[in-house]
């Protein structure tokens, strides 16, 4: 079989090329459903091409690995399902993402191949071609990367792999991890992923109740579908940078990210444009007029079975109060006011934030696989291609 690398054509998906992002969609799709059991949260192809469009806050660079003219391997439908007429096959694709802002430093690195076309060096391939990539844009100097897993394997299992912060198991043989230590990039932290199945039961207007009440009078509650006031964002801007300051990523040599009102009006854009909805509330503390906490939940109007949990955030200050729980149940309870039909709502957790995962815990969101986060030194990675 002949196949070959480029890089993706420019973004967009109603020009001929936009065959690029519908094959790159249908390798997640593939590879979502064979290593996590679900192609829930795989991204579609809009919302990968207008992830390419405005690169103003991080830049994004975009491979894939094509088969002119090829069947698939497995006979079935083939990977690029999507692709126009003359299209080639899209069976693997690499991706580069380097912050714009912050994070000067890092290069975040990610390869899949479609589940028949693997063992063949494509992946390989792939890693090589983003790897100098990475080491062409200047000041880079961390790569990060990710392997996503469908369930974490029992402590005595002869495979079971411990993150080096002791929190946290994933399988030594999963291809994506054999590959990464391969390549050189090695496991630092792990992820939970936990899904809530809907409807949730009676237990989360109990918490609710005890939250409000944990709260006392000074705080009032904001909710918001996809938008956020004016008046409001520059507040709300704040608590998502101090998200990225305050989330336990031990190992981790990330920075924390800056955000203002401008970088929120280009993330509400960038979100609506890839056709995603969302559900936020906010905690303002009276007295001074402060936004204090939130919470957000993206949904996808044309997704229904499904919904992520984002963002939870309270300033240190007002920990404590149950602040985090307050927010996250009503925004909840607007979720399924809005989104009935919704089965489930899947979220992400470091291991080793003890205190989110508690209130995830109790809210009724359960174990689901997760993820491990990858890092080396960009210097250090090897060539995997013979
Ligand atoms: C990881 C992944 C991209 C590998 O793609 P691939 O095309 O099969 O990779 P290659 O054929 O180029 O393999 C290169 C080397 O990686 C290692 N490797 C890859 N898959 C492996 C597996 N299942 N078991 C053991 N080693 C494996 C081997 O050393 C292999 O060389 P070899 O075949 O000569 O032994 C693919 O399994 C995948 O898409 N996984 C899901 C996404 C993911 O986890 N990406 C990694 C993020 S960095």
């Amino acid at each position: 079989m002949q196949w070959r690398i480029l890089e993706a054509p420019h973004g967009d998906l109603d020009h001929p090329d936009g065959w690029a992002y519908r094959g790159i969609a249908e390798v997640e799709r593939q590879v979502a459903l064979a290593d996590r059991g679900t192609d829930d949260g795989a991204p579609t192809a809009r919302e990968l091409a207008v992830s390419m469009t405005d690169q103003t806050y991080r830049r994004r660079r975009r491979l894939v690995a094509v088969v002119d003219g090829g069947t698939p391997a497995d006979g079935g439908t083939p990977a690029g399902g999507g692709t126009p007429a003359g299209g080639p096959l899209v069976v693997g694709h690499g991706f580069l993402g380097c912050n714009l802002r912050d994070n000067l430093h890092r290069a975040d690195v990610y390869v899949a191949v479609a589940p028949p076309y693997r063992r063949r060096g494509i992946g390989a391939a792939l890693a090589d071609a983003v790897v100098a990539l990475a080491r062409a844009e200047p000041g880079r100097t961390t790569a990060l990367s990710e392997v996503e897993f469908a369930a974490e394997p029992a402590a005595d299992a002869p495979d079971a792999l411990v993150a080096p912060t002791g929190n946290g198991r994933i399988s030594a043989d999963l291809p994506g991890l054999r590959f990464a230590r391969r390549a050189g990039i090695g496991l630092t932290m792990i992820s939970r992923r936990s899904v809530l199945r809907l409807p949730v039961s009676d237990d989360v207007a109990r918490l609710e109740e005890q939250a409000r009440a944990a709260a006392g009078p000074d705080y009032r509650l904001h909710v918001w579908r996809d938008d956020i006031p004016e008046r409001w964002l520059a507040g709300y801007a704040a608590l998502e940078e101090r998200l990225t300051i305050d989330e336990p990523n031990p190992g981790l040599d990330v920075e924390p990210e800056h955000w203002d009102a401008e970088r929120m009006r280009h993330e509400m854009r960038e979100l609506r444009e890839a056709g995603r909805g969302w559900l936020l509330t906010a905690a303002e503390h009276i007295p001074t007029g402060e936004l204090v906490a939130a919470t957000m939940l993206l949904y996808f109007p044309d997704r229904q079975a499904y919904s992520e949990q984002e963002t939870t955030v309270v300033v240190p200050e007002h920990r404590g109060r149950r602040l985090g729980m307050l927010v996250k149940c009503v925004n909840l309870r607007e979720h399924t006011r809005v989104r009935p039909a919704t089965e489930r709502i899947w979220t992400w957790n470091n291991e080793d934030n003890p205190h989110m995962l508690a209130i995830n815990v109790a809210m009724g969101f359960r174990p689901a696989g997760g993820s491990a986060m990858l890092q080396a030194p960009l210097a250090d990675l090897r060539t995997l291609s013979r």
